[in-house]
């Protein structure tokens, strides 16, 4: 067969509140339903409850403020093993075929476990995680397992046509290596952490698992099938790629590149103009499961890829939930959540479509949280207002910062409406790139991770991984608003939130809402960062906070820390080669958000992303995925010839060590996608 498609290469704070900050994070450890009221409350009251403990402290006049950089940076490299600084220890956790639920197998080294084991164990391309808090030595991780390598993936012995998704069992296999694990993990009296085989909140959903389908599109025509002629339940969640956590305590995890799971064999198959605009093709990114799977199968399937796409709710405290797909929060290749309360406690969602020239959206509840009430939260996702960014130029064209508005996706309001293809609300979130063509979003350099900064209400960010296709024609930054563009080949002129033609690294854009209010629908926005390559000439130089030391390509995971220092992860060409020489292996870096200056922090072994970043509430344990460590790609270590085979795949499944042990070492089968567990030799918070 020929090789896959790899889907996705494609305010400062006052020192003395550094104590103050840590001691809320304490407080939330203890009693995680208090996050939102200790949050809300740089309030009066928290000089009651803490006001000794600040005494304590001595006010802190002499401690570094919160959010500043402490270590040593590291270089970039190519290499085998993950590099963090001086002073910090790197601990491998829970890898690809790790038992996950109580009674699960150990993983065969040769991948030679079944369907059923695959179910019990860890999926594979780990990626968004989030920590849930029990106490302050023990939590709940929730992490994603984005698609599956099926080089790696199966035990191949001496075969140049290895690959057979037309052995049901063999797509079942893969179906379960997709999807969430949640595992409960525990610090030791040495400060390692450690996941606990046979805990009870020890649970795999995977691309089969039954879900609820909720909100407005539930039990829409579009949703019904064969299989569920209610059109509200699903089988699975795929393609699972960042996540996010809300306030009362559950996981929001993102459906992604769900396109490239169907396709079909009927020759006579042309894809409809939705499924176009959704990417949907006979050949889908050959994985070929509508041969072991009709589900997959366009023609015979029409609608079930109409039942993913979406943001789906999993509380991990309580395993026997069902998990639900949030339908109000629309339909596209989310990349992750970034859940935070409005001034009036509305739940917001953001989320990027991670796609050349996709949107950026947020979602707005109608109903609001009650922190004192955690239940309050149990369906506040099924109803609000889903808006599309609008970023504007503001008053001066060409420096890097204007206005931005929320556009709202409502039924009836802006030719959302029946004539243009909108029957009603949920017609406009099943095809809610559609709806954002119609009324004139942003087209952007793919939108991937979202991240709040929870120190300073309103300031959010946004990873523009890179975009190969922008600049070579001279249309505007919208799609046609009828829906017929596939935005991926549109090809827009820059713009001045996108101001780079043929974006190979990147950049990150900031924006501040109005009146620090999350639920505003309008904001401020400035461009914080622009990747580039010193060693390079004039654009891709990159802006000015990029140096020969801190270099990097395709920020793609980001989130901010406890303390306000926000962290970069990449996902982009490791080849070390022309526009990416001497930036070495995907990697991790971390801003001062008060100066832009960025330090690198962490690379990756060979073949790897970095994705996926969380700590535990005091911040001194973060907890980080490395993805698909041996995709052989062009990375400078790669094997050059594949005899006997005709491809690299082949050769690959064939000699899965040849490019890769990691994280294994000697003992290696495989490479295996894992969660490393980072903490700082003298117990420090992170960064410092
Ligand atoms: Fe799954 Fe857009 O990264
Ligand atoms: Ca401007
Ligand atoms: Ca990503």
């Amino acid at each position: 067969m020929s090789d896959f498609i790899r889907d996705d290469d494609g305010a400062s704070n006052v020192s003395s509140n550094a104590h103050l900050h840590q001691l809320i994070e304490r407080e939330i450890a203890r009693n995680p339903a208090r996050r939102n009221f200790l949050k809300s409350g740089a309030s009066l009251g928290l000089i009651g409850i803490f006001g000794s403990a600040l005494a304590a402290c001595g006010g802190g006049s002499d401690a570094p403020a919160p959010g500043t950089i402490g270590f040593k940076a590291v270089t970039t490299s190519s290499g085998s093993s993950v590099v963090v600084p001086e002073g910090y220890t790197a601990d491998i956790l829970y890898r690809w075929g790790d038992p996950c639920v109580a009674g699960a197998p150990e993983f065969a080294t040769d991948a030679s476990q079944s369907w059923e084991a695959q179910e019990v164990q860890s999926g594979d391309n780990h990626d968004g995680i989030n920590f849930f808090p029990i106490n302050e030595t023990s939590g709940l991780l929730a992490m994603n397992h984005e698609y599956i390598n099926p080089e790696y993936f199966f035990a191949v012995t001496g075969s140049e046509d290895w690959y057979h998704p037309e052995v049901a069992a063999n797509t079942k296999k893969m179906l379960a290596g997709h999807g969430v694990s949640v595992i409960e993990v525990r610090k030791g009296s040495d400060g390692k952490w450690s996941y606990v085989k046979n805990s009870s909140y020890n649970r795999r959903i995977t691309g089969y698992t039954p879900i609820t389908l909720s909100g407005p599109a539930a039990g829409h025509d579009l949703l019904k099938t064969a299989a569920d002629s209610t059109g509200t339940e699903a089988l699975g969640t795929l393609n699972n790629c960042g996540a996010g956590q809300t306030p009362w305590g559950t996981y929001i995890t993102c459906e992604e590149n769900f396109n490239g799971y169907f396709g079909t064999d009927d020759s006579t198959f042309v894809p409809s103009t939705l499924q176009n605009r959704y990417g949907l093709s006979a050949a889908g990114f050959a994985y070929g499961w509508h041969k072991g799977d009709p589900r997959f199968d366009l023609v015979a399937n029409p609608n079930e890829p109409h039942r993913h796409g979406w943001i789906v709710e999993i509380d991990p405290y309580t395993p026997t939930s069902k998990p639900k797909k949030r339908t109000a929060l629309g339909r596209f290749k989310h990349e992750n959540a970034e859940c935070v309360l409005s001034k009036n406690n509305r739940a917001v969602v953001y989320s990027g479509d991670d796609e050349r020239n996709e949107y950026l959206y947020k979602f707005v509840s109608d109903g609001v949280y009650n922190p004192a009430n955690k239940a309050s939260g149990a369906n506040l996702l099924d109803s609000g207002t889903l808006y599309v960014a609008r970023f504007d130029a503001g008053t001066v064209t060409g420096d890097n910062q204007g206005s931005g508005v929320w556009l709202p996706l409502v039924w009836g309001q802006n030719g959302l409406t029946p004539e243009n293809g909108f029957a009603n609300q949920a017609e406009v979130l099943i095809k809610a790139r559609q709806a954002a063509d119609r009324v004139g979003a942003t087209m952007m350099d793919r939108p991937e991770w979202v991240a709040a900064n929870r120190t300073k209400a309103g300031e959010v960010f946004v990873a523009c991984t890179n975009n190969n296709r922008r600049g070579s024609n001279d249309t505007p930054s919208s799609n046609k608003a009828d829906g017929s563009t596939t935005a991926g080949s549109a090809r827009p002129a820059v713009d001045e939130a996108n101001p780079r033609a043929v974006n190979n690294w990147g950049h990150v854009i900031r924006w501040n809402e109005a009146g620090a209010d999350a639920a505003a629908t309008t904001f401020t926005w400035d461009i914080f960062v622009i990747a580039g390559n010193p060693a390079l000439e004039g654009a891709k130089k990159g802006s000015a906070n990029i140096t020969a030391a801190n270099t990097f390509n395709s920020p793609d995971g980001i989130q901010v820390d406890p303390e306000g220092r926000l962290w970069i992860q990449t996902d982009g060409s490791f080849n070390n080669t022309g526009d990416y020489v001497g930036q070495g292996n995907n990697q991790m870096l971390v801003a001062d958000i008060n100066t832009k200056a960025i330090t690198r922090f962490l690379v990756g072994p060979d073949g790897c992303e970095v994705t996926g970043v969380c700590w535990t509430p005091d911040g001194k344990t973060m907890f980080i995925n490395i993805q698909h460590p041996g995709e052989v790609g062009s990375h400078p270590n790669r094997p050059t010839s594949f005899a006997p085979y005709s491809g690299m795949d082949a050769f690959i499944a064939n000699n899965p060590t040849a490019f890769s042990k990691w994280p294994d070492g000697a003992s290696a089968g495989r490479p295996r996608s894992a969660t490393v567990v980072i903490r700082k030799n003298d117990g420090g918070v992170i960064g410092t």
